[in-house]
């Protein structure tokens, strides 16, 4: 996405420009300091890691993120965002300090909140008159009730309330989600208190204002919500391979019904990434907290895991024994559009075919792992070379445009495995390659796996009775 493509967005004002403080610059707060300071805003924003704040201040972006190199240099030089390693030097004059820090999952699941009740405190000591703490980043319910009652005895003399305000932005697409929000969501407590961080947005954007437990669990119920669609999809997908039917027109067909949505139906390698992972089980793990079951989410976490353990068994079925077995990955990243490698389904599947003992070659456009469980390479042909089975794990639009014969000339075996459904079928079965992908049966014969030949159903008369003759027609 090209910012100047889209000038009438970027030309929104908030409702009322006021100077606020974004703590933490990395990819929700920088994207959000840029964006806010866009929307007219004086923003300081807070790093305090020395390298991120030199590349910062010199108009370095450290995340892949279109669109916020230009803004940043954009306002760095109008003079509305400063950056900072000193809170107090941001919190100074500010009526609203953002919490943008990380809540990285613990060894138990639930989200660590050390970062953010330290950004809290430290924002609160620094604060010179009333201020609202809002918190970005994504915690439990409770959250922000808890960081008020943590930084209330920091400070007698000036107010610090907390408000929630969730941020929904996708990796990659960032600065385009900012300024195009399904909604806005302010969790606030008493609720007549959220006209200062409601006023931060445009008035024509959706808004969803309530309480703060309520707004926290907006971001958690949406990722997990997600997440089931995703695993839905691939279970679906799951039973089309067991079949012989096609989880891309399945899915296309269910997709179209309104009230479903195509999107986050597609059959593929499972979710990942560093959101929606820790996200299903920082769900688990509230739920937990309170004696509920979360039976939906712990399935989504179920049949994610499934995903990898299934295309193992997928190029086993199609190469043999994967003991000594060269493979070559193409993708890394969680998702196109990203260098992000935290819970790549590619990495993933690195992991688990060099544990049963197949040697892995890899390729990516842009992410590097220094933890490769093989040898990267900054070719995808070369990644391809001398392997018995390719599989391509990102759905890099680069891919697409493989010379497949090529492909086929690099390649000591046939098997191409498409868990992110970019390749052609036809195209890979022209260049000599056998191809499989996720949800696609193999062609079978007539396979009546539930009603088997129907002989039987013309043997006697039909059942008659209310439940057939009066019933709802095709219920
Ligand atoms: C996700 C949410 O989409 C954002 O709304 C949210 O703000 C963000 O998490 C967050 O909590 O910060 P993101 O992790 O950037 O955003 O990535 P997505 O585009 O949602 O993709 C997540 C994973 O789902 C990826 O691995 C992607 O490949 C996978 N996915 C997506 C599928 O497997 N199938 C699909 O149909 C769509």
């Amino acid at each position: 996405m090209s910012l100047e493509t889209d000038p009438a967005a970027l030309a929104l004002r908030a409702a009322r420009p006021t100077t606020l403080c974004v703590i933490g610059a990395g990819y929700v707060g920088l994207t959000a300091a840029v964006c806010l300071a866009q929307l007219g805003h004086r923003v300081g924003c807070v790093e305090t890691d020395p390298g991120r704040l030199r590349a910062i201040r010199a108009g370095h972006v450290p995340i892949e993120e279109p669109g916020v190199a230009e803004l940043l240099a954009a306002h760095l030089a109008s003079g509305r965002l400063r950056v900072t390693d000193d809170v107090a030097e941001g919190v100074a004059d500010a009526s609203v300090a953002m919490l943008c820090v990380g809540t990285p999952p613990t060894a138990r699941g639930d989200p660590d909140l050390r970062q953010i009740a330290h950004a809290a405190r430290a924002a609160a000591r620094a604060a010179t008159d009333h201020l609202v703490l809002v918190v970005k980043s994504t915690v439990p319910p409770g959250s922000c009730e808890a960081l008020e009652l943590l930084v209330a005895p920091e400070r007698g003399d000036v107010r610090v309330t907390v408000a929630s305000n969730p941020e929904f932005l996708r990796e990659g697409r960032a600065v385009f989600d900012f300024f195009h929000p399904d909604r806005v969501v302010v969790g606030v407590d008493p609720p007549g208190s959220a006209e200062l961080v409601v006023s931060l947005y445009p008035a024509a954007w959706p808004r969803v204002v309530c309480d703060r437990r309520s707004a926290e669990l907006v971001k958690y119920a949406a990722n997990t919500f997600l997440a089931v669609k995703i695993s839905f999809a691939n279970e679906v997908a799951g039973l089309c391979e067991a079949l012989g039917a096609d989880a891309d027109q399945v899915l296309h067909g269910v997709g179209l019904d309104a009230r479903i949505g195509a999107a986050f139906l597609g059959p593929g390698p499972g979710f990942g990434g560093s959101c929606l992972p820790k996200d299903v089980s920082g769900f688990v793990a509230v739920a937990e907290a309170v004696q509920h079951p979360a039976r939906m989410a712990r399935a989504a976490e179920a049949v994610n895991e499934d995903a990898i353990v299934g295309l193992v068994a997928k190029i086993e079925s199609a190469v043999g024994p994967l003991r000594g077995v060269r493979v070559g990955l193409l993708g890394l990243a969680f998702k196109a559009g990203t260098d992000d490698v935290r819970h790549s389904p590619g990495l993933g599947l690195a992991t688990a075919l060099a544990a049963a003992g197949a040697r892995i070659t890899a390729h990516d456009p842009l992410a590097v792992v220094p933890q490769m469980p093989g040898l990267q390479f900054d070719d995808p042909y070369e990644a391809a070379r001398g392997a018995e089975a390719v599989v391509v794990t990102t759905a890099w639009p680069a891919y697409r445009e493989l010379d497949l014969r090529r492909l086929r000339r690099e390649m000591a075996g046939s098997v191409v495995v498409d868990a992110v459904g970019v390749l052609d079928g036809a195209a890979l079965s022209a260049a000599g390659l056998e191809w499989y992908g996720v949800g696609r049966g193999r062609p079978l014969g007539f396979h009546p796996v539930v009603t088997g030949p129907l002989e039987w159903a013309l043997e006697g008369e039909p059942a008659s009775g209310p439940a057939i003759s009066g019933g709802p027609a095709g219920g």
